[in-house]
């Protein structure tokens, strides 16, 4: 029997399949398709202070081997995820959950996290400094290793709950904004967002999202998560929760291998509700193909020697 258990900064998951921030809803959305209860956890829609409409539409662009989202962070707000969108996940999912939350000033990300701090559902904050859609927030904390470390120390003075940053893949070095936010406190660190990309109408010569340019996920951005959960692993000692493109329990070893301690899952959940489902019940199989007793025995396992 293998042992596909993982621990994140004292959470022992029974997996390391995690459905990403944005593409899984609050989660109890997807509970009619599959007991949901099998999942390693839940990164739920990113939060805000505010209720947010988010971008006009279109906001999603089909391409090959992926697709471009300029969603806009759209959620309802703290006070309503706390007050419906929770309790509606803690009726049909019973383990800790990870809240994904977003801001536009670091006072906002306090706040936000704050009050995620007091739901006991709450296992792991997620700070997402990477989304490519919306103007002054989101990405722009991450583009540079003292703004991620400032958002990482404000946060970190309001909860005691692990604190996770997720980062951008849009910058040229990576490496040293892990570092800081690492540096600043951070307990872990998610990567990547999305790529950011765009498509443009043969037949109106115009962008396909209204927005113009999005954030690109799906299989095509999978070698470029690789590479930098890689590198982010040669250079930080706290956990890393590796996604991007991430479509098979195969990917899932991949990951694991770079150096992530659980993987999260995007644009597959699109494709397919029950993604997830399927990666967490061919893990066994893969891993005994593989020679596998452990999945946490491969952290990392593609630096040695
Ligand atoms: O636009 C969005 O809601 C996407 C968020 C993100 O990629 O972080």
């Amino acid at each position: 029997m293998v042992n596909t258990a993982v621990t994140l900064s004292g959470l022992t998951l029974d997996n390391p399949v995690i459905p990403a921030s944005g593409t899984f809803g609050f989660g109890y959305e997807f509970a009619d398709w599959y007991d949901i209860n099998v999942l390693g956890s839940i990164s739920c829609k990113g939060t805000t202070k505010e209720p947010r409409f988010g971008n006009p539409t279109p906001r999603i662009a089909e391409c090959s081997e992926g697709l471009i989202n300029s969603v806009g962070l759209q959620n309802p707000g703290v006070d309503k995820v706390i007050s419906d969108e929770l309790p509606k996940l803690a009726k049909v999912y019973s383990k800790p959950i990870i809240a994904n939350v977003s801001g536009f000033s670091i006072d906002e990300y306090a706040y936000t996290c704050a009050r995620m701090d007091e739901q006991p559902q709450v296992g792991i904050l997620e700070v997402n400094v990477s989304c490519p859609n919306v103007h002054n927030g989101g990405m722009s904390f991450g583009t540079s290793p003292e703004s991620a470390a400032a958002v990482t120390k404000a946060v970190k003075a309001v909860t005691k709950k692990p604190v996770y940053i997720k980062l951008s893949p849009n910058v040229t070095d990576i490496v040293s904004i892990a570092k800081a936010c690492e540096d600043a406190g951070a307990d872990g660190i998610s990567l990547i967002n999305t790529l950011l990309g765009m498509r443009i109408d043969l037949k109106t010569r115009k962008p396909v999202i209204a927005n113009k340019m999005g954030g690109f996920s799906g299989p095509a951005i999978f070698p470029v998560a690789v590479r930098m959960v890689y590198q982010v692993y040669e250079a930080v000692k706290i956990p890393i929760i590796g996604m991007g493109g991430v479509s098979s329990a195969r990917d899932v070893i991949e990951m694991m291998l770079a150096g992530a301690t659980a993987v999260q899952v995007g644009a597959a959940n699109l494709i397919d509700p029950c993604a997830c489902r399927k990666m967490i019940n061919d893990l066994p199989e893969v891993m005994e193909q593989l020679g596998i007793e452990n999945l946490t025995d491969i952290i990392g396992g593609s630096h040695n020697g």
